[in-house]
């Protein structure tokens, strides 16, 4: 296992389509997951695609945690709010609603910034799993903006290219003066 460096905003790999995985079961694929894992865990990320690793595959891992979806939901909504630890291999997204809903985004390939980026609110997604298996989810909340986010990446958009208002495109250090508003 080893931590990767992280390609920035700028670096070429980030701005290019990503070819499809040939086979999610390979062992090379699995070894760059664990990598994946580790390095995002070690800058404390939700989210990572392999081009940020300057691996340009159609590869994401995610994770939306229960303590990043919305206190108030009921108990029979947050199932759709919610994914452990997931690697998806060669994902497709359908945009299930026309509802969207704005919230505040960060990229470990756009260090200390953050955005508030408006997105499709209630989707589906599937890819592959590591053993081959397809898997098929809704999503909604952080769930489904964390899967859009890294999925973008893929298709070599980084987040600021999703904004339409770039006022509000500012560094984490002062989202303090937003938060309140716009993240509660
Ligand atoms: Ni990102």
């Amino acid at each position: 296992m080893a931590i990767l460096k992280i390609a920035r905003m700028g670096h070429p790999v980030l701005a290019q389509v990503a070819r499809p995985v040939a086979d999610p079961t390979a062992p090379e694929i699995r070894y760059l997951v664990n990598d994946m894992v580790e390095t995002m865990m070690d800058a404390n990320g939700a989210g990572l695609a392999a081009p940020q690793v300057h691996i340009p595959l159609r590869l994401v891992i995610f994770q939306a945690p229960g303590e990043r979806s919305d206190p108030g939901l009921a108990e029979d909504e947050i199932f759709d709010h919610t994914a452990p630890l997931t690697c998806l291999v060669n994902p497709e997204i359908t945009v299930l609603d026309a509802a969207t809903e704005g919230g505040w985004e960060g990229c470990l390939s756009v260090p200390g910034l953050r955005g508030f980026v408006e997105r499709p609110a209630h989707i589906r997604y599937r890819g592959f799993g590591l053993d081959g298996k397809l898997i098929e989810r809704t999503a909604r909340g952080f769930h489904a903006r964390v899967v859009q986010h890294e999925v973008d990446h893929l298709d070599g958009k980084l987040y600021p290219s999703r904004m339409g208002d770039l006022s509000r495109l500012i560094f984490e250090s002062e989202i303090r003066h937003f938060a309140k508003t716009e993240e509660a």
